[in-house]
This record gives structure tokens, C-alpha cells and sequence, in this order.
């Protein structure tokens, strides 16, 4: 019998399957289709102080291996997903949770974090200093080493949940940020957020998404997601939630052995809703095949 089991800041998971923030609503959504609770966790959609109603549209465009989203952080503030949505996500998913918190400035992500704390579900607090589809705040808190600590040493102030801090592609040395991060004490890593990439219309000679760039993911920024993996795990002895275009069971394995302990399935739930399950049930095939008895004793196995 192989083991799929994995453990994040304490949380026992049953398998390192996460639902990346943004593709997976509150997850009663997905309830209707499945029985989500054989996920090892999931991540709820991002979540700011204030209500959002997102960029303008178009907000999507498709592209080869993958899609540009601009959303723009639409959800409804974290008064109203306090005590409207984790209760609706509490009678259909037992397990803790990972609660996505994003701001516009360093006194939002304290207010989010602060008010998350007292939710008995959240069991690891993902702070989103990557989104790169909102003008002020998101992304740019993430781009340099200074932003990065700033935000991370004001959250862990006001919150004894792990927080795990998610990181953009877009820097010239994810490194030094994760470094950042974990000097200043955050307790995980989750990488990475979506490419920052555009496409124009030939007919209209203008941008397709109506903010003119956005955050592009899917199959084809495996590779990419996996070497800043890779290149983490080598810079900081905390854990890593890998992702970035994950879509098999063979790319969760490529993603443990490059040094993520957990792994989040993004846009591959935009294609096939049952994607995360479907990756669930092959796991243990695909580890058979490779000889892996235990998913925790090849986390970084591919360092030599
Ligand atoms: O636009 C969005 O809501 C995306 C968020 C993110 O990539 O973090």
C-alpha cells in the first residue's frame, strides 16, 4: 500500500492535493460535483477587507497551453465570507482549510489576518503578495525582499495560524524573497502566482482583456513553476505548497521531488472541474509505477 499522506505546519493532509486560490470559489460550488473532503485541503478564493468587483471585462483570454485571467480580486470582503460563505463551506468540508488574504496596503492584510485568526476551519493562512491584475498593493508587495518581510512580520504579529506566504513569478531572484519571507517568520512558502502576460486581437489591433495584461497560467508554466521550486527549496528550510500549472499525477510528483510538500492544482480545474479527484485516484498508480512507497520521503528528492 503506498502512502499518499503529507504534513504542512502540522496539518496531516491525506494527500498534498490543494485547489489553487481563485479556481475553486468556497468550495460548495465544487460539492455539487464531488465529495470534496478527499482533498488533502483547499484554498478559498482571495479574500480583501473591503468587497471587490473585479477588473473590467473581457477579464480571460485563452492561449496556447494555458489562459491570461484579470480578474481583480472580486469576492465579497471578509465580513460577508466570514458569515456567509465558511459557514456554507463548513457543511461540506471538515477538514482545515487555507484562507487566501489579499490588501491594498500593509493595515489590510493585518485586518484580514486578524479577523481569519478566529476562524476555527482556516488552518493556514496563504498571504497573496502576487496578484498581478490590481494597479495599487498585490503584486508590488511581493517584488522586493523589503515589501515581502514588511507584510509577512505584520501578519504573524496578529496570527498563531501558519502563514505561508505566496510569491510572484515576475522578480529576477524568487530566492531572495522566500529568504525575505522566512527571516521574517513566515511558516511556509506557496509558489507561484501566475506570469504576467497579454495577447492582442489582429481584428480590433487592441488588447483582448480590457486591463490589457493579466496572469497567465496552465499546462505551459509547469516547467517554469517547477525551477522556482526547485531554486526555493534550496534557499529556505520551511515548506513549500508548489504550484503552477499542475495538471497530472506525474506532474505532482515532478513538483514534491523538485521541494513543494503540498501542491495546489490551479487552471487545470477551469478545464475539468474533477481534475484535483481525477489526480487523487492516479496517484497511487502513477507512484506504483515509480516506485515511491511514501509521497513524504521523496519531498526535495530530485537535490542531489
Ligand atoms: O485577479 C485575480 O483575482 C487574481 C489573483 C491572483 O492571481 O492572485
Amino acid at each position: 500500500m503506498v502512502s499518499t499522506k503529507i504534513s504542512l505546519s502540522g496539518i496531516d493532509m491525506d494527500n498534498p492535493i490543494i485547489p489553487a486560490s481563485g479556481t475553486f470559489g468556497y468550495g460548495y460550488e465544487y460539492a455539487e460535483l464531488y465529495n470534496i473532503n478527499i482533498l488533502g485541503s483547499f484554498s478559498f478564493k482571495g479574500t480583501t477587507k473591503d468587497p471587490r468587483f473585479g477588473n473590467p471585462t473581457p477579464r480571460i483570454a485563452e492561449c496556447m497551453g494555458g489562459m491570461i485571467n484579470s480578474v481583480g480580486l472580486q469576492n465579497p470582503g471578509i465580513d460577508k465570507v466570514i458569515k456567509e460563505e465558511l459557514p456554507k463551506l463548513k457543511e461540506c468540508f471538515y477538514k482545515p482549510v487555507i484562507a487566501n488574504i489579499s490588501g491594498f496596503s500593509k493595515e489590510e492584510y493585518v485586518h484580514c489576518c486578524k479577523l481569519i485568526d478566529k476562524e476555527e476551519q482556516v488552518g493556514i493562512i496563504e498571504v497573496n503578495i502576487s496578484c498581478p491584475n490590481v494597479k495599487k498593493g498585490g503584486m508590488s508587495f511581493g517584488t522586493t525582499p523589503e515589501s515581502a518581510a514588511e507584510i509577512t512580520r505584520a501578519v504573524k504579529e496578529v496570527t498563531r495560524k501558519p502563514v505561508y506566504m505566496k510569491l510572484s513569478p515576475n522578480v529576477a531572484n524568487i530566492a531572495e524573497i522566500a529568504i525575505a519571507c522566512e527571516d521574517a517568520g513566515a511558516d511556509g512558502i506557496s509558489l507561484i502566482n501566475t506570469l504576467l502576460g497579454m495577447r492582442i486581437d489582429l481584428k480590433s489591433k487592441a488588447p483582448v482583456i480590457a486591463n490589457k495584461m493579466g496572469g497567465f497560467s496552465g499546462s505551459a508554466i509547469f516547467p517554469v513553476a517547477l525551477r522556482m521550486v526547485y531554486q526555493v527549496y534550496e534557499a529556505v528550510d520551511i515548506p513549500i505548497i508548489g504550484m503552477g500549472g499542475v495538471s497530472s499525477a506525474e506532474d505532482v510528483i515532478e513538483m514534491i521531488m523538485a521541494g513543494a510538500t503540498g501542491v495546489q492544482i490551479g487552471a487545470a480545474n477551469l478545464v475539468d472541474p474533477y481534475i484535483c479527484k481525477k489526480i487523487i485516484e492516479d496517484l497511487p498508480r502513477v507512484m506504483k509505477k515509480y516506485n515511491i512507497d511514501k509521497l513524504e520521503n521523496i519531498i526535495g528528492g530530485a537535490h542531489r
